[in-house]
């Protein structure tokens, strides 16, 4: 298992480039299988849940070309509509092939995702959202099994809560259906609004994208398309803690600004000085000491849950008492333990973590739990007297593309054990 060696005290400097977002390559990859024509995906970041949608989509039957970051999948025939469990075991966003293989086959058979470590991250929304479009779901020997032989039929649908890909999931379905789908509660991320993009661009009757209300009226058929992924806004957060916790002066490019709203304004408050050289670029220093401030995660457009382990190792060295609640997921903790290991002042109280502030980072050996966990160890490992080395960094090698050379591009010294 490859571990990363981080010497920290080196304010990063210059600039880093972004990659496509991963959580939308993600269900844009998923929406191939709704056509028989060739779809081209561009600025696909080369990672590893991308390279198991790959094969999720190979195993549907799906020819899948990769070209640097422009992916071609064609899904000419579906000979296997299910998503395997060995597949899903290791990615649990395989969920979102469910709603289109259901559209486009009236059959799809997925694994039903295990636990998680950031919670226990149940597909029941999915499930519901897909019955009320018409389809007959059991479940049986740890696979859904999705039917609807006679072809999905619109319908309405209000979310219990607030979930991103089951309201993906939804849409995939329903604009193969027939008849009108308004989904109530819809979740408004910008990965959301890229699906849409995408969709109506293969022929998708799609309103209200970004909105809680997402109206669709079925077509018969989709066509091919060519489609650039937005970039992606979690991994623009992660590389502007990191140059603001190493107090070095770093700008983020060829990223979306408005995607991080509320993320920017935490940073602000916290005594980070934000300016924007252009409109894809984002540009970090902190002149004086950091604040302490507090983040409660919240759905798009409030704070990404996403960004809070990150966040949390920028608190650590902030002065004064930062509360973080994490309302998203049940267990989002699991780095702020390992950030005690490097000598950081955190206090678990159920959903919400008490980080004081300013305390000295010291070098550790610590582990990486989840992917955004692991971020926040990287982020802390750049601040840290002497050596961090992080164990288990195949979590972040899920969602990041090579951070540690581009970590290094910006002056870390960062290097990969293997
Ligand atoms: N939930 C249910 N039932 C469901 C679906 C969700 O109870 O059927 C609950 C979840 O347990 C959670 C809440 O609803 O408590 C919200 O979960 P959501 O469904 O929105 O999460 P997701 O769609 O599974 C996506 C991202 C996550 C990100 C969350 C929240 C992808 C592939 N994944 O997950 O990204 O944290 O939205 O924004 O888009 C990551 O990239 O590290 C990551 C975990």
């Amino acid at each position: 298992m490859d571990k990363f060696a981080i010497q920290g005290g080196v304010p990063l400097e210059g600039e880093i480039a972004v990659s496509g977002a991963k959580n939308s390559a993600l269900p844009a990859l998923a929406a191939c299988l709704l056509t028989s024509e060739a779809v081209t995906l561009d600025r696909i970041p080369p990672v590893r849940d991308i390279a198991t949608m790959e094969r999720l989509l190979e195993h549907a039957g799906a020819r899948v070309v990769v070209d640097g970051e422009r992916v071609t999948v064609q899904a000419a025939v579906i000979e296997h509509p299910e998503a395997p469990y060995d597949l899903v075991k290791t990615m649990r966003a395989s969920s979102l092939v469910l709603g289109p293989l259901a559209a486009r086959c009236g059959r799809a058979r997925v694994s039903v995702p295990g636990g998680c470590a950031i919670g226990a991250r149940p597909i029941n929304l999915h499930v519901s959202a897909l019955e009320s479009l018409g389809a007959t779901i059991h479940q049986e020997h740890g696979y859904i099994e999705a039917r609807a032989p006679q072809g999905l039929k619109g319908g309405e649908v209000r979310f219990d809560r607030i979930t991103v890909t089951g309201t993906e999931d939804l849409l995939m379905a329903a604009v193969l259906a027939s008849g009108e789908t308004v989904i109530h509660n819809a979740a408004r991320e910008p990965e959301v609004v890229d699906l849409a993009a995408l969709l109506i661009k293969m022929g998708a009757r799609i309103e209200g994208a970004g909105t809680s209300v997402i109206r669709v009226t079925g077509v018969e058929r989709l066509r091919g398309a060519e489609h650039r992924i937005i970039p992606d806004r979690i991994e623009t957060g992660t590389f502007l803690a990191a140059g603001a916790i190493t107090r070095g002066d770093l700008t983020v490019t060829g990223c979306e600004p408005e995607h991080l709203g509320a993320f920017l304004a935490k940073l602000r408050e916290a005594g980070v000085e934000i300016a924007k050289p252009s409109a894809t670029a984002i540009r970090v220093r902190v002149p004086g000491k950091l604040q302490s401030a507090d983040v409660t995660t919240e759905e798009h457009p409030g704070f990404a849950t996403d960004l809070q382990a990150q966040f949390m190792a920028l608190m650590t060295q902030a002065e004064g008492i930062s509360i973080l609640t994490e309302t998203i997921f049940e267990n989002r903790f699991m780095h702020a333990l390992e950030l005690a290991r490097m000598g950081a002042n955190i206090r678990l109280d159920g959903r919400r973590a008490l980080v004081a502030g300013a305390t000295t980072l010291s070098g550790a050996e610590v582990i990486a739990s989840d992917l955004r966990a692991s971020a926040s160890l990287v982020i802390a490992g750049l601040a840290a007297h002497g050596e961090t080395l992080i164990d288990r960094v195949y979590h972040i090698d899920r969602g990041y593309e090579k951070i540690e050379t581009k970590l290094a591009g910006v002056g870390a010294r960062i290097r990969r054990i293997s």
